[in-house]
């Protein structure tokens, strides 16, 4: 058995950002306009009237203050509410693809290695932007990488549960290094015309590389174990799939077609699974709540990760030690704890242990504990 460790990381922001100010005015223009325009029905009781959002909810709520976007001018048009991305031919690079490109290319920079000698491309994510050919198996041509590719979708999980994938194989040897990448456009599956979840997500892209410890050539976190669970649920859902067209009126713009949750019970379920994990896993690993000296969570509320956290770690943790970037990026999906864990670990030293951990739809709950080392 050979020890996997990550060795590098990397994280393309979008450049287009939208404030909860400007997403709360495009979603109350909208609402304005689909009440007057439905105004008889709403006086005859037929139509409910649309709610307007409002940014000291949407921060009350989920402490989102901002999302990057790949598209933002349709999203905040009221007459669209949806990214519109130019339409690309078969022979140009996918939007995931491209993506993917620029965060594996500063995973490897930061690692040290060349895209040639890597033998696994698996790309990670909550949505895949077609059926196939697999877009890892793009990624892995675009990129120059030997070996195979292939897609890999478990939500919100799905970065971890792509680096246990990644990891068993370092171990097992049948691969040396492995990129694993999560290109998340989660604004082409959100329903921006709902105040409900309007707010909820952003778009990014995250890698990390992982290598066999002794391949290793400087700064890197040994992977001292991985566990992950799920649990079957309707509460998270997008009933968006290839069955659609076989049924009768499921060409149409249906809400069940996008994002959907019953975000109360998610809360209340979630919260105990995750709590559980964690603590199951370190009981298991032999480590206490003192020795964690970081954790890096799914990001998609501030309430729940306070509260994961203080349980994790036994007392409120600090900033340092349970880094959000939620604030910033808003959800997105598999990669926020990628983004966290690539941008607050490398000051981290010698013997420092982490744990990154994922969760959402599923439900799925995915947990890696690292440990700082230098070569
Ligand atoms: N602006 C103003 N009011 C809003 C609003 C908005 N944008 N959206 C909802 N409201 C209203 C609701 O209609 C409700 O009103 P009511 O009490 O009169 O019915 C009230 O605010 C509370 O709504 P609720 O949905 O219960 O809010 P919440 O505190 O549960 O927060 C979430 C909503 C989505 C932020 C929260 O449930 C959550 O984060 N859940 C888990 C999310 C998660 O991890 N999901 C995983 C996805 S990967």
């Amino acid at each position: 058995m050979y020890q996997p460790a990550i060795t590098g990381t990397g994280v393309f922001t979008p450049s287009e950002i939208i404030t909860n100010d400007e997403l709360v005015a495009a979603f109350n223009a909208y609402a304005d306009r689909m009440n007057a325009e439905n105004a008889d029905a709403i006086a005859a009781g037929e139509m409910e009237a649309i709610q307007h959002s409002s940014t000291e909810f949407i921060i009350a709520a989920s402490g989102i203050e901002n999302r990057y976007v790949l598209n933002k001018s349709g999203v905040l048009d009221p007459e669209v509410m949806a990214p519109i991305l130019r339409e690309r031919s078969d022979e140009e690079p996918g939007v995931m693809a491209e993506m993917a490109v620029d965060a594996c290319t500063k995973a490897l920079e930061q690692a040290g290695v060349d895209a040639a000698e890597v033998d696994a491309v698996l790309c990670a994510a909550s949505n895949h932007e077609r059926a196939y050919p697999a877009i890892a198996v793009e990624i892995q041509k675009l990129l120059g990488c030997g070996g195979f590719g292939f897609d890999m979708n478990v939500a919100c999980s799905s970065a971890t549960f792509g680096i246990q994938a990644a990891a068993d194989m370092i171990r097992a040897g049948s691969i040396r290094k492995a990129l694993v990448v999560n290109p998340e456009i989660c604004s082409a599956h959100l329903e921006w015309r709902d105040r409900d979840c309007h707010f909820i997500f952003g778009d990014v892209c995250t890698a990390v590389l992982l290598e066999r410890e002794e391949d290793a050539k400087g700064p890197h976190f040994t992977i001292r174990s991985t566990r992950l669970a799920t649990e079957f649920s309707n509460n998270i859902r997008n009933n968006n799939g290839f069955l659609r067209r076989t049924r009768n009126g499921h060409m149409q713009d249906r809400r069940d077609m996008l994002f959907m949750q019953e975000g109360r019970k998610v809360f209340k379920q979630v919260l105990p699974m995750v709590s559980a994990h964690i603590a199951a896993h370190m009981a298991d690993e032999g480590i206490a709540k003192e020795d964690l000296k970081r954790i890096w969570l799914h990001q998609a509320n501030k309430t729940m990760n306070d509260f994961i956290g203080k349980k994790v770690m036994g007392r409120v943790p600090t900033p340092e030690e349970q880094p959000n970037i939620l604030q910033d990026y808003a959800n997105t999906s598999s990669a926020g704890s990628i983004i966290a864990f690539s941008k607050f670990s490398e000051d981290m030293e010698t013997g420092d242990i982490g744990l990154i951990c994922s969760f959402g739809a599923g439900y799925s709950v995915g947990s890696v504990i690292v440990e700082r080392k230098f070569v």
